[in-house]
């Protein structure tokens, strides 16, 4: 297309001014860059987490306010209202959500960065003069056609994808891997088709404002395909796909970042893309999935790790509160494994009251935490540091695992596959080879959990429930725990 020279000036004096970089607004993003990565840092710890996000906060807010006050803004109060719906949407969510229900909010929120991502490319393409990428024979610039179709595509994918992973989540479909016929055959295919689009689209003779139906047909593709990707995982592996999807929108925005010339939106994409790869692959260790099975989309996907067996009863030994809290006062040294049971029952607060007085007793309490444990990254930590236990009795698998062969009791409260040693010894059990906590080690194990019928996440059966040092605490662990705090009184 050809368009009149007066409008081919404006918009290179467009292009040059949008790629211009004033030095304020490059230390404030380099600050806000900073904060950022502070962020990350402080996260990394219960004991720092708070001041990180507070960090995050500071970085979002200079980032926010440096983009407003140094473009042309045509609709400051349309911006405002949207951050005060947003942000008043945001508020009300998160006090309200249960901490179980924390990863499916997550998938909720990283779909809708995926849209943003879409959006922010639809509109480049329909108004690339406002975005100062079109060039002067009137196309779209090549290398923003690139930026756009990248990050619409990942966008669409994380978005569609993300949709799934929540559905799944929150129980509006089955956790179930749904495994289509050729499906690896299906998605290589589309991937390829997206990329030869995105190359054609690079290299078509006629790319103006809105020409562009090849940049519709990928976001229609990626969108197809975040949906392929995700449905044949199953709930075992959600949470290690929300991470990774947290990791695409963060590759998205940054994508966006370069065709909105913004740096601070670049470099927080990529530290979003960054961490949460790292975090996925960090998960997938903790639990004995290969990072390349899951990104791939169910390649070796076991269905029976969704689901449980029948299971023949065995002899086993229970217990009360009253008997549990005898043998608690009369320990030197107890362990405690919280898992996800803790967190539905909400028992945190209970049993740092419990640990308190077995500590007025003379009784060393620790805590030990599995990098899985409960349903998403830092779960347990989260709710302990809720119930203000020190931290300095929270111990990681790792640096603590050895200490169970010293342990009078290990006191298991809603935890089962972190603590089932099927984990070491049973090539058959779906949590084969992930790490686990060496509980019959202890002189006694004491589990908290509702009936012998229920399952952990992996579905399968505990050996550790029949063996002779185990006393099985059957009833809500928050319940458990108070009659346990009476019975000390
Ligand atoms: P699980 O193996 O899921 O076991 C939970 C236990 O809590 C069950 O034995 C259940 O038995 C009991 N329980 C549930 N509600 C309870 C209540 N109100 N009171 C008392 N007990 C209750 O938990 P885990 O050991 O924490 O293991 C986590 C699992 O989730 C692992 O398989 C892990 O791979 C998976 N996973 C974790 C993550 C992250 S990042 N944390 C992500 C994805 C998957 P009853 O029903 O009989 O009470």
């Amino acid at each position: 297309m050809t368009l009149p020279p007066d409008a081919v000036s404006d918009l290179s004096i467009a292009a040059d001014a949008a790629q211009a970089v004033n030095p304020w607004v490059a230390l404030a993003y380099l600050a806000s860059g900073v904060l950022f990565i502070l962020a990350l840092r402080g996260l990394s710890n219960p004991a720092t987490s708070r001041r990180g996000n507070r960090f995050g906060m500071a970085g979002m807010l200079i980032a926010v306010v440096t983009t407003l006050i140094t473009h042309d803004i045509a609709g400051l109060p349309e911006i405002l209202a949207a951050i005060a719906i947003g942000g008043a949407i945001g508020f009300v969510i998160a006090r309200r959500i249960a901490m179980t229900a924390m990863p499916q909010l997550v998938a909720a929120f990283h779909s809708l960065v995926g849209l943003a991502a879409v959006l922010v490319a639809a509109a480049a393409l329909l108004n690339p003069g406002a975005f100062g990428i079109l060039g002067l024979d009137g196309n779209i610039l090549v290398v923003s056609r690139v930026e756009m179709a990248l990050g619409a595509a990942i966008g669409a994918i994380t978005f569609s994808g993300s949709v799934i992973a929540f559905a799944k989540l929150n129980g509006n479909m089955s956790g179930a891997p749904i495994l289509l016929p050729a499906r690896h055959a299906i998605n290589l295919g589309t991937l390829v088709a997206i990329l030869g689009m995105t190359a054609a689209y690079a290299l078509a003779p006629n790319a103006g404002p809105g020409e562009g139906w090849l940049f519709w047909a990928i976001v229609a593709a990626a969108f197809v395909i975040g949906f392929l990707l995700i449905i044949p995982i199953g709930g075992a592996d959600m949470p290690v796909v929300v991470s990774m999807l947290n990791s695409y929108s963060g590759w998205a925005a940054a994508a966006m970042g370069f065709t909105l010339h913004n740096t601070a939106m670049i470099v927080t994409g990529a530290l979003v893309g960054s961490s949460g790869a790292i975090l996925s692959y960090i998960m997938c260790r903790a639990m004995n999935r290969s990072f390349i099975s899951v990104i791939a989309g169910g390649f070796g996907a076991d269905a029976a790790a969704a689901g449980g067996e029948p299971k023949e009863q065995r002899p086993y030994k229970q217990g009360s509160a009253a008997d549990a809290a005898f043998m608690l006062e009369q320990a030197e040294k107890v362990i405690i494994i919280p898992g996800y049971g803790m967190a539905v029952a909400q028992a945190q607060h209970a049993l740092r009251e419990m640990a308190d007085m077995l500590k007025e007793k003379g009784v060393e309490v620790k805590y030990a935490i599995h990098p899985v444990a409960g349903r998403m990254p830092g779960h347990m930590n989260v709710l302990l540091a809720e119930a203000n236990v020190p931290y300095d009795e929270v111990f990681e698998l790792e640096d603590i695992n050895s200490e169970f062969a010293t342990a009078d009791v290990a006191f298991v409260i809603g935890a089962n596959d972190v603590v089932n040693p099927a984990a070491k010894t049973d090539k058959s059990s779906p949590i084969y080879g992930m790490p686990v906590f060496d509980v019959d080690k202890a002189k006694q194990v004491f589990f908290i959990k509702r009936s012998m019928g229920g399952v952990g996440y992996a579905g399968v059966d505990n050996d550790v429930f029949y063996m002779d040092q185990t006393m099985m605490l059957l009833a809500d662990a928050k319940k458990m725990v108070e009659e346990i705090v009476k019975a000390l009184d």
